[in-house]
Protein backbone atom coordinates (compact mmCIF):
# COMPACT_ATOMS: atom_id res chain seq x y z
CA UNK A 1 0.00 0.00 0.00
CA UNK A 2 0.92 3.55 -0.56
CA UNK A 3 0.19 6.84 1.62
CA UNK A 4 -2.39 8.43 0.46
CA UNK A 5 -6.57 7.42 -0.33
CA UNK A 6 -6.66 4.45 -1.95
CA UNK A 7 -9.82 4.05 -3.70
CA UNK A 8 -10.62 0.34 -3.29
CA UNK A 9 -8.14 -1.80 -1.41
CA UNK A 10 -9.43 -5.36 -2.04
CA UNK A 11 -7.87 -5.17 -5.32
CA UNK A 12 -4.89 -4.83 -3.91
CA UNK A 13 -5.35 -7.03 -1.39
CA UNK A 14 -6.31 -9.59 -3.99
CA UNK A 15 -3.30 -9.42 -5.93
CA UNK A 16 -0.95 -9.81 -2.58
CA UNK A 17 -2.87 -13.21 -1.66
CA UNK A 18 -2.62 -14.06 -5.59
CA UNK A 19 1.37 -13.79 -4.97
CA UNK A 20 1.48 -16.05 -1.75
CA UNK A 21 -0.56 -18.33 -2.61
CA UNK A 22 1.61 -18.84 -5.70
CA UNK A 23 4.23 -19.11 -3.53
CA UNK A 24 3.43 -21.59 -1.46
CA UNK A 25 1.37 -23.90 -3.77
CA UNK A 26 3.81 -23.91 -6.41
CA UNK A 27 7.07 -22.16 -4.63
CA UNK A 28 7.05 -19.40 -7.86
CA UNK A 29 6.10 -15.83 -8.25
CA UNK A 30 2.99 -14.22 -10.43
CA UNK A 31 4.79 -10.88 -10.11
CA UNK A 32 1.29 -10.16 -9.90
CA UNK A 33 2.23 -5.88 -9.00
CA UNK A 34 4.80 -5.95 -11.83
CA UNK A 35 3.49 -3.62 -15.58
CA UNK A 36 2.76 -7.09 -17.54
CA UNK A 37 0.52 -8.57 -14.72
CA UNK A 38 -1.25 -5.59 -13.92
CA UNK A 39 -2.55 -5.99 -17.20
CA UNK A 40 -6.54 -7.19 -17.18
CA UNK A 41 -5.74 -10.02 -19.49
CA UNK A 42 -2.44 -11.07 -17.96
CA UNK A 43 -2.75 -14.28 -15.83
CA UNK A 44 -3.28 -13.04 -12.26
CA UNK A 45 -5.91 -11.04 -13.20
CA UNK A 46 -7.79 -13.27 -15.48
CA UNK A 47 -7.02 -15.87 -12.36
CA UNK A 48 -8.35 -13.38 -10.03
CA UNK A 49 -11.54 -12.64 -12.21
CA UNK A 50 -11.88 -15.90 -13.15
CA UNK A 51 -12.09 -17.36 -9.07
CA UNK A 52 -14.83 -14.54 -8.54
CA UNK A 53 -16.91 -15.78 -11.65
CA UNK A 54 -16.72 -19.53 -10.73
CA UNK A 55 -17.90 -18.46 -6.78
CA UNK A 56 -20.72 -16.25 -8.54
CA UNK A 57 -21.77 -18.75 -10.78
CA UNK A 58 -21.92 -21.96 -8.31
CA UNK A 59 -24.21 -19.85 -6.31
CA UNK A 60 -27.18 -19.11 -9.52
CA UNK A 61 -26.73 -22.71 -10.75
CA UNK A 62 -27.00 -23.93 -7.19
CA UNK A 63 -30.18 -21.74 -7.18
CA UNK A 64 -31.60 -22.67 -10.39
CA UNK A 65 -31.61 -26.50 -10.26
CA UNK A 66 -34.23 -26.93 -12.77
CA UNK A 67 -32.39 -25.34 -15.72
CA UNK A 68 -28.70 -26.26 -14.75
CA UNK A 69 -29.54 -30.11 -14.72
CA UNK A 70 -32.20 -29.99 -18.04
CA UNK A 71 -30.64 -27.83 -20.65
CA UNK A 72 -27.01 -26.82 -18.86
CA UNK A 73 -25.79 -25.35 -21.83
CA UNK A 74 -29.39 -22.85 -21.61
CA UNK A 75 -27.85 -21.26 -18.64
CA UNK A 76 -25.45 -18.33 -18.90
CA UNK A 77 -24.30 -18.67 -15.31
CA UNK A 78 -23.31 -22.62 -16.44
CA UNK A 79 -21.66 -21.19 -19.65
CA UNK A 80 -19.03 -18.85 -17.90
CA UNK A 81 -18.21 -21.13 -14.81
CA UNK A 82 -16.94 -23.70 -18.02
CA UNK A 83 -15.08 -21.09 -19.02
CA UNK A 84 -13.40 -19.44 -16.15
CA UNK A 85 -13.13 -23.07 -14.84
CA UNK A 86 -10.90 -24.21 -18.01
CA UNK A 87 -9.07 -21.21 -17.86
CA UNK A 88 -7.77 -21.60 -13.65
CA UNK A 89 -7.81 -26.18 -15.10
CA UNK A 90 -5.34 -24.75 -17.37
CA UNK A 91 -3.06 -22.94 -15.24
CA UNK A 92 -3.53 -25.75 -12.93
CA UNK A 93 -1.94 -27.99 -15.21
CA UNK A 94 0.64 -26.04 -16.23
CA UNK A 95 2.47 -25.68 -13.06
CA UNK A 96 1.81 -29.17 -12.28
CA UNK A 97 3.72 -30.07 -16.13
CA UNK A 98 6.65 -27.76 -14.98
CA UNK A 99 6.53 -29.10 -11.65
CA UNK A 100 7.15 -32.94 -12.89
CA UNK A 101 9.76 -31.68 -15.56
CA UNK A 102 11.20 -30.14 -12.13
CA UNK A 103 11.15 -33.17 -9.88
CA UNK A 104 12.74 -35.37 -12.90
CA UNK A 105 15.77 -33.23 -13.35
CA UNK A 106 16.62 -32.53 -9.82
CA UNK A 107 18.35 -35.39 -7.72
CA UNK A 108 16.16 -36.23 -4.84
CA UNK A 109 18.45 -37.94 -2.76
CA UNK A 110 20.60 -34.74 -2.17
CA UNK A 111 20.44 -33.27 0.95
CA UNK A 112 19.46 -29.92 -0.34
CA UNK A 113 16.39 -31.17 -2.46
CA UNK A 114 15.13 -33.48 0.36
CA UNK A 115 12.41 -31.53 1.60
CA UNK A 116 9.82 -30.78 -1.17
CA UNK A 117 9.46 -26.53 -1.41
CA UNK A 118 5.98 -26.36 -2.11
CA UNK A 119 2.41 -27.45 -1.64
CA UNK A 120 2.36 -29.07 -5.55
CA UNK A 121 5.77 -30.79 -5.16
CA UNK A 122 5.02 -32.46 -1.69
CA UNK A 123 1.36 -33.85 -3.82
CA UNK A 124 3.93 -35.19 -6.90
CA UNK A 125 6.22 -36.93 -4.52
CA UNK A 126 2.94 -39.01 -3.11
CA UNK A 127 3.00 -42.59 -4.20
CA UNK A 128 0.36 -43.66 -5.95
CA UNK A 129 -1.61 -40.02 -5.93
CA UNK A 130 -3.59 -40.10 -8.90
CA UNK A 131 -2.91 -37.01 -11.21
CA UNK A 132 -6.36 -35.93 -11.52
CA UNK A 133 -6.67 -35.96 -7.52
CA UNK A 134 -3.62 -33.54 -7.51
CA UNK A 135 -4.95 -31.22 -10.44
CA UNK A 136 -8.39 -31.17 -8.21
CA UNK A 137 -6.36 -30.01 -5.00
CA UNK A 138 -4.66 -27.24 -7.27
CA UNK A 139 -7.78 -25.69 -8.84
CA UNK A 140 -9.15 -25.62 -5.34
CA UNK A 141 -6.31 -23.80 -3.80
CA UNK A 142 -6.32 -21.18 -6.78
CA UNK A 143 -10.40 -20.85 -6.31
CA UNK A 144 -10.20 -21.50 -2.49
CA UNK A 145 -7.72 -18.76 -1.62
CA UNK A 146 -8.83 -15.65 -3.43
CA UNK A 147 -11.84 -14.55 -2.65
CA UNK A 148 -12.36 -15.74 1.00
CA UNK A 149 -9.09 -14.17 2.12
CA UNK A 150 -9.52 -10.91 0.14
CA UNK A 151 -13.11 -10.26 1.36
CA UNK A 152 -11.81 -11.14 4.97
CA UNK A 153 -9.19 -8.98 4.79
CA UNK A 154 -10.75 -6.34 3.30
CA UNK A 155 -13.32 -6.32 6.17
CA UNK A 156 -10.46 -6.59 8.45
CA UNK A 157 -9.27 -3.72 7.32
CA UNK A 158 -12.26 -1.19 7.61
CA UNK A 159 -13.46 -2.49 11.10
CA UNK A 160 -9.29 -1.42 11.76
CA UNK A 161 -9.44 1.62 10.20
CA UNK A 162 -12.73 2.79 11.93
CA UNK A 163 -10.99 1.87 15.26
CA UNK A 164 -7.77 4.08 15.61
CA UNK A 165 -7.32 2.58 19.26
CA UNK A 166 -7.41 -1.09 17.67
CA UNK A 167 -4.54 -0.11 15.24
CA UNK A 168 -2.23 1.34 17.87
CA UNK A 169 -2.76 -1.37 19.98
CA UNK A 170 -1.16 -3.75 16.97
CA UNK A 171 1.50 -0.81 15.78
CA UNK A 172 2.53 -1.99 19.88
CA UNK A 173 2.42 -5.35 19.22
CA UNK A 174 4.52 -4.97 16.17
CA UNK A 175 7.06 -3.28 18.24
CA UNK A 176 7.11 -5.71 20.86
CA UNK A 177 7.93 -8.59 18.05
CA UNK A 178 10.40 -6.95 16.10
CA UNK A 179 12.18 -3.88 17.52
CA UNK A 180 14.23 -2.95 14.67
CA UNK A 181 12.44 -0.89 12.13
CA UNK A 182 13.73 -3.12 9.44
CA UNK A 183 13.96 -6.15 10.75
CA UNK A 184 12.20 -9.23 9.63
CA UNK A 185 9.38 -10.89 11.40
CA UNK A 186 10.18 -14.30 13.86
CA UNK A 187 9.24 -17.44 12.30
CA UNK A 188 6.73 -18.16 15.53
CA UNK A 189 4.82 -14.47 14.74
CA UNK A 190 1.41 -16.30 14.91
CA UNK A 191 1.77 -17.41 18.87
CA UNK A 192 3.97 -13.91 19.76
CA UNK A 193 0.92 -11.83 18.09
CA UNK A 194 -1.79 -12.56 20.67
CA UNK A 195 -3.24 -8.74 20.01
CA UNK A 196 -3.64 -9.10 16.07
CA UNK A 197 -4.78 -12.78 16.37
CA UNK A 198 -7.76 -11.69 18.68
CA UNK A 199 -8.17 -8.31 15.59
CA UNK A 200 -8.36 -11.38 13.25
CA UNK A 201 -11.07 -13.67 15.23
CA UNK A 202 -13.25 -10.79 15.67
CA UNK A 203 -13.27 -9.45 12.58
CA UNK A 204 -14.02 -12.74 11.08
CA UNK A 205 -17.14 -13.22 14.07
CA UNK A 206 -18.68 -10.17 12.80
CA UNK A 207 -18.25 -10.17 9.00
CA UNK A 208 -17.38 -14.51 8.03
CA UNK A 209 -17.17 -15.31 4.44
CA UNK A 210 -19.57 -18.13 4.87
CA UNK A 211 -23.44 -18.23 6.94
CA UNK A 212 -22.28 -21.66 8.24
CA UNK A 213 -21.05 -24.88 7.77
CA UNK A 214 -23.51 -26.77 5.20
CA UNK A 215 -23.43 -31.05 5.81
CA UNK A 216 -25.68 -33.59 4.19
CA UNK A 217 -26.78 -35.47 7.67
CA UNK A 218 -25.34 -38.89 7.37
CA UNK A 219 -27.82 -40.53 9.91
CA UNK A 220 -31.42 -39.02 11.67
CA UNK A 221 -31.02 -36.34 14.39
CA UNK A 222 -32.91 -35.07 16.91
CA UNK A 223 -31.83 -31.23 17.13
CA UNK A 224 -33.74 -28.77 19.69
CA UNK A 225 -36.87 -31.17 19.68
CA UNK A 226 -36.90 -31.42 15.88
CA UNK A 227 -36.90 -34.50 13.97
CA UNK A 228 -34.12 -34.78 10.92
CA UNK A 229 -34.05 -37.17 8.70
CA UNK A 230 -30.53 -38.28 6.68
CA UNK A 231 -29.68 -36.82 3.55
CA UNK A 232 -31.06 -33.76 4.85
CA UNK A 233 -29.12 -30.09 3.65
CA UNK A 234 -28.13 -28.70 6.59
CA UNK A 235 -26.42 -25.50 6.88
CA UNK A 236 -25.69 -24.17 10.28
CA UNK A 237 -26.34 -20.41 11.06
CA UNK A 238 -23.01 -19.45 13.03
CA UNK A 239 -23.58 -15.50 11.13
CA UNK A 240 -26.47 -15.00 12.91
CA UNK A 241 -25.74 -16.76 16.27
CA UNK A 242 -22.81 -14.28 16.14
CA UNK A 243 -24.79 -11.74 16.52
CA UNK A 244 -27.13 -12.48 19.03
CA UNK A 245 -26.87 -10.51 22.08
CA UNK A 246 -27.31 -13.73 23.50
CA UNK A 247 -24.08 -15.04 23.26
CA UNK A 248 -21.70 -11.91 22.67
CA UNK A 249 -22.24 -8.53 24.61
CA UNK A 250 -22.82 -5.68 22.46
CA UNK A 251 -22.65 -8.53 19.47
CA UNK A 252 -22.03 -5.24 16.83
CA UNK A 253 -19.38 -4.11 18.48
CA UNK A 254 -16.30 -4.56 17.07
CA UNK A 255 -13.94 -5.07 20.73
CA UNK A 256 -11.26 -7.57 20.00
CA UNK A 257 -10.18 -7.24 23.83
CA UNK A 258 -13.64 -10.02 24.04
CA UNK A 259 -11.56 -12.67 22.60
CA UNK A 260 -8.71 -12.36 25.26
CA UNK A 261 -7.47 -15.51 26.76
CA UNK A 262 -7.55 -15.03 30.21
CA UNK A 263 -11.18 -14.55 30.42
CA UNK A 264 -11.67 -18.14 29.24
CA UNK A 265 -9.88 -19.13 32.22
CA UNK A 266 -11.64 -17.43 35.33
CA UNK A 267 -14.56 -14.88 34.68
CA UNK A 268 -17.59 -14.01 37.39
CA UNK A 269 -19.23 -11.82 34.47
CA UNK A 270 -19.96 -15.46 32.17
CA UNK A 271 -21.00 -18.47 33.18
CA UNK A 272 -19.33 -21.75 31.82
CA UNK A 273 -21.60 -22.62 28.96
CA UNK A 274 -22.04 -18.89 27.98
CA UNK A 275 -17.89 -19.08 27.29
CA UNK A 276 -17.90 -22.17 25.71
CA UNK A 277 -21.17 -21.08 23.32
CA UNK A 278 -18.96 -18.06 22.45
CA UNK A 279 -15.76 -20.06 21.17
CA UNK A 280 -17.88 -22.92 19.24
CA UNK A 281 -19.98 -20.53 17.32
CA UNK A 282 -17.37 -18.36 15.43
CA UNK A 283 -15.81 -20.97 14.19
CA UNK A 284 -14.72 -18.94 10.51
CA UNK A 285 -12.79 -22.04 9.22
CA UNK A 286 -15.33 -24.33 9.68
CA UNK A 287 -14.57 -27.47 11.94
CA UNK A 288 -13.77 -31.30 11.42
CA UNK A 289 -12.84 -33.19 8.64
CA UNK A 290 -13.74 -30.25 6.37
CA UNK A 291 -12.22 -27.12 8.10
CA UNK A 292 -10.21 -24.98 5.49
CA UNK A 293 -6.94 -26.79 5.09
CA UNK A 294 -5.53 -23.16 4.63
CA UNK A 295 -6.84 -22.11 8.35
CA UNK A 296 -2.86 -21.66 9.37
CA UNK A 297 -1.38 -20.21 6.44
CA UNK A 298 -4.79 -18.07 6.07
CA UNK A 299 -4.51 -16.72 9.61
CA UNK A 300 -0.21 -16.25 9.17
CA UNK A 301 -0.66 -14.03 6.11
CA UNK A 302 -3.33 -12.08 7.78
CA UNK A 303 -1.15 -11.50 10.97
CA UNK A 304 1.64 -10.54 9.18
CA UNK A 305 0.05 -7.80 6.88
CA UNK A 306 -1.78 -6.73 9.51
CA UNK A 307 1.61 -6.04 11.55
CA UNK A 308 3.55 -4.87 8.29
CA UNK A 309 0.18 -2.17 7.51
CA UNK A 310 -0.07 -1.11 11.26
CA UNK A 311 3.65 -0.74 11.93
CA UNK A 312 4.16 1.39 8.73
CA UNK A 313 0.49 3.31 8.47
CA UNK A 314 -2.17 4.98 10.32
CA UNK A 315 -5.61 4.33 8.33
CA UNK A 316 -8.69 6.28 8.08
CA UNK A 317 -11.74 5.48 6.70
CA UNK A 318 -13.23 7.37 4.29
CA UNK A 319 -15.69 5.40 2.73
CA UNK A 320 -19.31 4.78 2.54
CA UNK A 321 -20.95 5.25 5.97
CA UNK A 322 -22.27 1.83 5.82
CA UNK A 323 -20.16 -1.15 4.52
CA UNK A 324 -22.77 -4.09 4.64
CA UNK A 325 -22.14 -7.06 2.51
CA UNK A 326 -23.84 -9.12 -0.97
CA UNK A 327 -22.89 -12.80 -0.85
CA UNK A 328 -21.55 -14.59 -3.76
CA UNK A 329 -20.97 -17.61 -2.25
CA UNK A 330 -18.37 -15.56 0.27
CA UNK A 331 -19.78 -12.63 1.07
CA UNK A 332 -17.92 -9.46 0.27
CA UNK A 333 -18.51 -5.75 0.94
CA UNK A 334 -20.87 -4.13 -1.09
CA UNK A 335 -18.88 -0.99 -1.64
CA UNK A 336 -14.97 -0.21 -2.18
CA UNK A 337 -12.76 -0.39 0.63
CA UNK A 338 -11.61 3.30 0.17
CA UNK A 339 -8.92 4.07 3.08
CA UNK A 340 -6.87 6.77 3.82
CA UNK A 341 -3.07 5.71 4.59
CA UNK A 342 -0.52 8.21 6.13
CA UNK A 343 2.58 7.08 7.35
CA UNK A 344 3.23 7.01 11.33
CA UNK A 345 5.90 9.72 12.77
C1 LIG B 1 -9.64 -15.85 5.78
C2 LIG B 1 -9.50 -16.73 4.84
C3 LIG B 1 -10.32 -17.99 4.68
C4 LIG B 1 -11.50 -18.37 5.26
C5 LIG B 1 -12.35 -17.58 6.26
C6 LIG B 1 -11.81 -19.69 4.75
C7 LIG B 1 -12.94 -20.42 5.10
C8 LIG B 1 -13.23 -21.67 4.60
C9 LIG B 1 -14.43 -22.41 4.92
C10 LIG B 1 -15.56 -21.92 5.83
C11 LIG B 1 -14.38 -23.58 4.27
C12 LIG B 1 -15.46 -24.66 4.22
C13 LIG B 1 -15.13 -25.83 5.10
C14 LIG B 1 -16.31 -26.76 5.34
O1 LIG B 1 -17.13 -26.97 4.46
O2 LIG B 1 -16.38 -27.28 6.45
C15 LIG B 1 -13.12 -23.61 3.53
C16 LIG B 1 -12.70 -24.67 2.75
C17 LIG B 1 -11.57 -24.62 1.94
N1 LIG B 1 -10.64 -23.61 1.89
FE1 LIG B 1 -10.66 -21.91 2.99
N2 LIG B 1 -10.82 -20.08 3.90
C18 LIG B 1 -9.89 -19.08 3.82
C19 LIG B 1 -8.72 -19.06 3.08
C20 LIG B 1 -8.32 -20.06 2.24
C21 LIG B 1 -7.11 -20.04 1.45
C22 LIG B 1 -6.08 -18.90 1.47
C23 LIG B 1 -7.08 -21.20 0.72
C24 LIG B 1 -6.07 -21.71 -0.26
C25 LIG B 1 -4.89 -21.20 -0.51
C26 LIG B 1 -8.27 -21.95 1.08
C27 LIG B 1 -8.59 -23.20 0.57
C28 LIG B 1 -9.69 -23.95 0.94
C29 LIG B 1 -10.02 -25.25 0.38
C30 LIG B 1 -9.23 -26.00 -0.70
C31 LIG B 1 -11.19 -25.69 1.02
C32 LIG B 1 -11.95 -26.99 0.80
C33 LIG B 1 -11.57 -28.00 1.89
C34 LIG B 1 -12.37 -29.30 1.80
O3 LIG B 1 -13.45 -29.31 1.23
O4 LIG B 1 -11.88 -30.29 2.34
N3 LIG B 1 -8.98 -21.24 2.01
N4 LIG B 1 -12.44 -22.44 3.75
Amino acid sequence: MRPGIIEDCSQEIARRFMELTSLVAFDERFYAFSDAELHPESRSSRLMRSASIINCCIMQTNQNHILWRLFPQLSRAWRKLVVAHAFVEEVALEQIAKKMAYIKEIDVTKPENRAPTSILESYLRLKDTDIRDITGMIVDLLLGGSDTITSSMSYMLHNLSRHPEVQDKVYDESLRIQPDHDGKLPHDVAQKATYTSQVIRESLRINPVAIGIGRVLPVDVVMSGYHIPKFTHIVSQNQVACQLPQYFDEPLAFRPERWEKRRYIRSEEHTHEQLVSEKCLSIPFSHGSRVCIAKKVAELDMIVLLLKLCRRYKMEWVGAPKVGMRTVLVHQPDTPIRIKFTERK
